[in-house]
């Protein structure tokens, strides 16, 4: 399964300036590196800049809406993200649930839309508790609601424990054995969602505080194969480190 590290700036930095100098130090960095895919999703205005530079770093999103034009202040469509020639969308992130209220509801019409417009969708799943339970099999269920098994070949699941993340007031971070419990667990449920190969083939990440000490262990031991990447995606040297780790773990 290729390897996949998504750095997520989340609403940073504060000017295109900041975010080119980020976005190329980060190219320069991983350059030669052809065995993990590398994705960063800027905030939205910065991704027609960064996309005119040539890189192997790929773009994404980190939203978008169900819709492809009309009446929707403030929203930004599947479509134009396509057409400005991105790849990739997050969609349900915890923060977005957070501060937003946004519904496991619009994150299905979201994941639809991305989809039918070849975007492919990074599904950020998660609980607030370290249980493995209904939480998550509800936004299992209710995200991918109505969507066939062909359709999974084109998301990434992010398994993303609310109570690990940077940000998060006495966040703890996860251990390998945590992630590998909770991609089994995503697996579960997509096997009684779709089928075994389904479930066997999809492709699972990590996210919550990843930083380049203890990324090795989330791809070697914890069930995963690569990392959504938050805080230390900014800054870049770090970034690349933890690119170059998951590069040294995979078989070519
Ligand atoms: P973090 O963010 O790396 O800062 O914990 C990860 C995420 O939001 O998924």
């Amino acid at each position: 399964m290729r390897h996949l590290i998504v750095a997520n700036w989340k609403c940073n930095p504060v000017s295109s300036k900041e975010a080119q100098r980020l976005f190329d130090a980060v190219a320069e960095g991983i350059k030669n590196i052809n065995n993990v895919e590398t994705v960063i999703c800027p905030p939205f205005l910065y991704l027609s800049d960064l996309k005119s530079g040539a890189s192997s770093v790929k773009l994404g999103g980190q939203d978008c809406f169900w819709e492809d034009k009309g009446a929707f202040t403030g929203e930004i469509s599947a479509k134009q993200l396509q057409n400005l020639g991105v790849e990739y969308v997050i969609l349900g992130h915890s923060e977005r649930r957070k501060y937003l209220d946004e519904s496991i509801e619009a994150v299905n019409k979201k994941i639809k839309a991305a989809l039918s417009t070849k975007l492919k969708v990074i599904f950020c799943i998660g609980s607030q508790t370290k249980e493995l339970g209904e939480e998550m099999e509800s936004q299992l269920e209710k995200g991918l609601q109505g969507l066939d098994k062909s359709d999974v070949a084109d998301l990434i699941f992010v398994y993303e424990p609310v109570w690990a993340i940077s940000t998060t007031k006495d966040k703890v971070t996860a251990t390998p054995k945590e992630t590998l419990a909770g991609s089994l667990f995503i697996r579960k449920i997509l096997e009684r969602l779709f089928d075994e190969r389904t479930s066997q083939t999809a492709r699972i990440i990590y996210g919550g505080s990843v930083d380049s000490q203890n990324i090795e262990g989330f791809v070697r031991e914890g069930g995963v194969s690569g990392g959504l990447v938050g805080a230390a995606s900014l800054d870049p040297d770090e970034f690349v480190r933890i690119v170059k780790k998951v590069a040294l773990n995979v078989k070519s």
